[in-house]
């Protein structure tokens, strides 16, 4: 993580300041360090250059040995599906198998074999609709990027599809952030495939209860994050504590009235923000002014089953065809 984040950061317990102390940078950017909170005295430790501030009661020590997804360790509990998985010729393989050989290769930092896989499943997974307008969401932001200061803080980044294309097409620096040490872990290797590590800093931490001070981030972003943060409770109030500028979230919406996808959508917790008045109504009692923008709709299809691995999906909604709305959500503070 780049250094200038210092001074963004306080505790995410208790707010105290943290007390820094850097075993190891290249530059401006800390490899490896701790930083202690001198109000309650947990622990922050920056390891392989990632910020872990997920919460101290949390055994961060044994998280990070966790370095296997669930699907890695599923494989070597099962080598014939693996070696199905891997060497049937990839255009043999269902939509879905292509889309779990590109994670698979991905983990294994294969990157070229992994995106030739990645594009090959997008093409069978997803109709063309729907990717067109993903893509103007994802072009959207980055048109209104250009006139907002950086850095960019991006939330819930994932598999950093959007923070990629902010750091190679702006130029900005990108503070990219997950809870899941794994997906961060998996990014820095891309991120060095990509040539690009030196314009990205990782931070490790529940995006409901962040370690920002009060107004720090002046630009934040996210990809389809908050549509995927299970019992969102107060995060947009946690956020809206955080940003003193301007959010833009791209995200998609469900019809009130599909029954099929609804049952699962609250059974996950999901429902706060994947309609589009109670995500609006949400935004504006957690303090945010918030614009809908660049509206599209597109008929979304649910992915289909594995032939491979017992029934498992690429996307766990929508669970029955729909129609998708799909928007920029633009959140300023309210005055
Ligand atoms: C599907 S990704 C979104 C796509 C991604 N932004 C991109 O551009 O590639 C959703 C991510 O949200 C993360 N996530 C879910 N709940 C979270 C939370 N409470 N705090 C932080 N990250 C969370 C998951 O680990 C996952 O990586
Ligand atoms: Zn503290």
């Amino acid at each position: 993580m780049d250094k200038f984040l210092i001074d963004m950061l306080e505790c995410p317990v208790c707010h105290q300041s943290l007390d820094w102390q850097i075993d190891e940078q290249f530059n401006d950017h800390i490899e490896k360090a701790e930083a202690r909170c001198v109000g309650c005295n947990a622990v922050y430790p920056i390891r392989d250059g990632i910020g872990i501030f997920l919460t101290p009661y949390l055994p961060r020590n044994d998280l990070w040995e966790q370095v296997e997804s669930q699907l890695t360790i599923y494989l070597q509990d099962h080598p014939d599906i693996e070696r199905q998985l891997m060497d049937t010729p990839i255009d043999d393989l269902s939509p879905t198998d292509q889309h779990f050989r590109a994670l698979v290769l991905e983990e294994r930092g294969d990157f070229t074999g992994s995106r030739e896989a990645e594009v090959l499943s997008n093409q069978n997974l997803y109709t063309s609709a729907y990717t067109n307008c993903w893509d103007s969401q994802i072009k959207y932001t980055l048109d209104a990027l250009s006139t907002l200061d950086g850095p960019v803080v991006d939330l819930a980044s994932g598999r950093c599809y959007l923070v990629e294309k902010i750091i190679e097409q702006l130029k900005k620096s990108v503070v990219a952030s997950d809870f899941s040490l794994n997906v961060l872990r998996r990014d820095i290797k891309l991120f060095e495939f990509l040539g690009i590590e030196q314009h990205v800093s990782l931070l490790a931490f529940d995006a409901r209860l962040t370690p920002f001070r009060d107004g720090s981030i002046k630009t934040m972003t996210t990809n389809l994050g908050l549509p995927n943060i299970q019992n969102p409770g107060r995060l947009l109030h946690e956020l809206n504590r955080i940003v003193c500028g301007t959010m833009l979230a791209i995200s998609q919406f469900f019809p009130v009235d599909d029954e099929p996808n609804k049952k699962v959508i609250v059974d996950a917790g999901l429902d706060p923000l994947l309609y589009r008045l109670s995500a609006i109504e949400h935004f504006i009692s957690a303090g945010w002014s918030v614009k809908v923008e660049n509206t599209c709709v597109a008929e979304a299809l649910p992915t289909p089953a594995s032939k491979l691995l017992e029934g498992a999906r690429a996307d766990g909604l929508p669970v029955a065809p729909t129609e998708m709305e799909w928007c920029v959500l633009r959140a300023t503070n309210a005055e």
